[in-house]
C-alpha cells in the first residue's frame, strides 16, 4: 500500500505537467462544430431528397436524414447552419489571433505530404507527438476548414439569390451553386469518415480533444 501510494506521488506531477496540446477553446469550438455539421450534413441530405441533382432517385436513405420532410429538414438546416457560421467564424478567428494556425497548420511541403499519404495508405504513417500535426493532418484541416468557407457561401448563394445576387453569379448562378454546395458537403463528408476513423486508430489523439492534454 505504501509502495502504491508512493508510485502515486511520484507520478502525480509528471500528469499535472502534461503539455496542453488544444485549449478549450479549441476543444469546445470543435465539438460544437462536430455536432452542427451532423445536423446540417443530415438535414441537407433531407433536402436533397426532395429536389435530387443526380437522376438517381432517393441518392439519401430516409434512415440517415434529419426532419422527416422538406420543411421539417429546412428548419433543421437553417438552425444548425447558424450555431456552425457563429461557431466557425469564432474558431477561425482566435486561429488567426492566437497564431495556433500558423503554429500548426502551416507549412504544408507538397513532397512531405505524398510521402505522409504513402505512409498512411501502408499503415506506418505515427503520430506521437500530439503537438505537431503531420503533413497529411495540415493537408486535411485546411483542407476541411476551406470546405467549410465553400459550402457557406454557397450555400447563402442559394439560401438569397436575389438578395446576395453578385455571389451567386460569381458561382455561375443558382444551378451551379447547388452543385458546389452539394460537392463541398461530400468533401466535408469524406473528410469526416477518415478523421473519425484516425481518432479512433490513435485513441490518445482522442483523450487530448477531449481533456486538452
Ligand atoms: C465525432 C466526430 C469527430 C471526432 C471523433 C473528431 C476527433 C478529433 C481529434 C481526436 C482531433 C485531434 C487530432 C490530433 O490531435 O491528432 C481533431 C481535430 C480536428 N478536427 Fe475533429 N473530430 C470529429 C469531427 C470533426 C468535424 C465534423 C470536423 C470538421 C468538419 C472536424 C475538424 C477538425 C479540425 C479542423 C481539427 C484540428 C483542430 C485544431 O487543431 O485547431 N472534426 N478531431
Amino acid at each position: 500500500m505504501a509502495v502504491e501510494a508512493a508510485e502515486v506521488l511520484r507520478i502525480a506531477p509528471a500528469l499535472a505537467e502534461r503539455p496542453l496540446v488544444h485549449p478549450a477553446w479549441v476543444r469546445i469550438s470543435h465539438w460544437i462544430n462536430a455536432a452542427a455539421v451532423v445536423m446540417m450534413i443530415m438535414s441537407g441530405w433531407q433536402i436533397y431528397n426532395a429536389s435530387p441533382l443526380f437522376g438517381w432517385g432517393f441518392l439519401f436513405p430516409p434512415g440517415v436524414t434529419l426532419g422527416g420532410w422538406l420543411a421539417g429538414a429546412l428548419l433543421w438546416h437553417f438552425a444548425a447552419m447558424w450555431l456552425f457560421v457563429v461557431n466557425g467564424l469564432v474558431y477561425v478567428m482566435l486561429g488567426f489571433a492566437t497564431g495556433r494556425f500558423r503554429k500548426k497548420l502551416v507549412p504544408i511541403h507538397v513532397g512531405e505530404a505524398v510521402s505522409d499519404v504513402r505512409a498512411a495508405l501502408t499503415g506506418r504513417l505515427t503520430h506521437d507527438d500530439l503537438a505537431v500535426y503531420n503533413a497529411v493532418q495540415r493537408l486535411l484541416y485546411v483542407g476541411v476548414i476551406l470546405a467549410g468557407v465553400l459550402v457557406v457561401l454557397s450555400g447563402i448563394a442559394i439560401w438569397k439569390p436575389v438578395q446576395m445576387q453578385t455571389l451567386t453569379a460569381l458561382f455561375g448562378g443558382y444551378d451551379a451553386a447547388r452543385y458546389v454546395h452539394f460537392f463541398a458537403m461530400a468533401v466535408i463528408a469524406g473528410f469526416v469518415v477518415i478523421h473519425v476513423v484516425m481518432a479512433f486508430v490513435v485513441p490518445k489523439s482522442l483523450r487530448a480533444m477531449i481533456t486538452g492534454r
